[in-house]
């Protein structure tokens, strides 16, 4: 019999702190207005001093360990996808790994804003060629910290914060098709320049601002309203189903404007669409399995339920994925 992997916990953390847009009206020329019309994006959660994206991946893990009632050392396999890891290296699944006292290998997994749907396939393509029973996939990212608080065309956008869920082996398929692409021509769009080994961190680069996030918004729009509909249509084509028989599209929350644009470009109704844009910002890796923890927590989620992730991102890089939902609703006191 095939084997398949399905998701059987899911959690999600966000740090305490709320940075509002008035707030940011103080730091660069910026209105409440703008960004709400713009973006969509009302208050991002943003890191504490003492945390890194290890500690924002931990707390999720823990809490979809929780949900699946799994111990930390039941897992065979732990990928993060993050793009501010907490340092170059070790990977901040090592860091994850330690603090959870798992005894499993571990990873990083670097595809921006689309790594948690590049973890996913990862995961499930280890459990359905035997390799693994239960894979812990996360997406993490503390953004804000190499975000450029003087540029207002980014440090709007962007909050940090973590989601992850649990994989299990099982009979019935529960992750259908997924679909990744990349496209490096696109690299230039959105890049943090310096810190890596083309342009160390000098005095020079950090005159120059190169250590912080840099991007050419309204290009990255225009490919990520074209990208979504035809990686969702493809991983739909992969899992031998089409866009009717979808019950949920939980996009990568960047921009309500792409979220609103791609629903309807997929005819999708917008109630179906799931956002929560204006409560997190764009918090990258983690914004997808984030989005999927708000909207099972919420109730919403059925048992049965079919479900596309679609994320894209700097690289460029984009991939969606289809998910028959297996888990119960939640309990009143889960
Ligand atoms: O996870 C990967 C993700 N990245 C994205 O998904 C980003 C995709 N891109 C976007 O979401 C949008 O392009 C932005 C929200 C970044 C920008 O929105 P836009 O409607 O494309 O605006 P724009 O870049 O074309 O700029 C329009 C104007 C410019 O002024 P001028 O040149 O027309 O005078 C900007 O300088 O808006 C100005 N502007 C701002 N004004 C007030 C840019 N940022 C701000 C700001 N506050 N924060």
């Amino acid at each position: 019999m095939t084997t398949h992997a399905s998701i059987i916990g899911i959690g999600s953390y966000l740090p305490e702190r709320i940075l509002t847009n008035a707030e940011l009206e103080t730091l660069v020329d910026t209105s409440d207005e703008w960004i709400r019309s713009r973006t969509g994006i009302v208050e991002r959660r943003i890191v504490a001093d003492d945390q890194a994206t290890s500690d924002l991946a931990a707390a999720a893990l823990t809490a979809a360990l929780m949900k699946a009632g799994i111990a930390p050392n039941g897992i065979d396999l732990l990928i993060v996808g993050t793009s501010s890891p907490d340092m170059l290296f070790p990977s901040t699944a090592c860091l994850v790994q330690n603090r959870l006292g798992m005894v499993c290998p571990a990873f990083d997994i670097n595809a921006a804003c689309s790594g948690f749907v590049y973890a996913l396939q990862a995961g499930v393509s280890a459990i359905e060629s035997g390799r693994a029973g239960r894979v812990a996939v996360v997406g993490a990212d503390a953004l804000t910290r190499i975000i450029d608080f003087t540029d207002r065309s980014t440090c709007v956008l962007f909050g940090d914060g973590a989601g992850a869920v649990i994989l299990e082996a099982t009979d019935e398929p529960g992750v259908l098709g997924i679909a990744l692409g990349a496209d490096g021509s696109g690299a230039d769009l959105l890049k943090v320049p310096a810190g890596g080994s083309a342009r160390p961190i000098t005095r020079d680069a950090l005159d120059a601002r190169e250590n912080f996030l840099t991007m050419n918004g309204s290009e990255v729009f225009r490919f990520a309203v074209k990208i979504i509909p035809r990686a969702t249509n493809e991983a739909l084509a992969a899992s031998g189903l089409t866009v009717t028989d979808l019950d949920w599209l939980v996009p990568h929350q960047a921009n309500q404007r792409i979220i609103q644009t791609v629903g309807q470009r997929l005819g999708i109704p917008s109630d179906r669409v799931f956002s929560r844009v204006d409560r997190v910002g764009n918090t990258s890796a983690a914004s997808i399995p984030l989005a999927l923890d708000d909207l099972y927590t919420s109730g919403q989620l059925a048992p049965g339920d079919l479900i596309a992730l679609v994320g894209f991102g700097a690289g460029l890089t984009w991939g969606a994925g289809v998910v028959r939902w297996t888990m119960a609703r939640p309990t009143k006191e889960a």
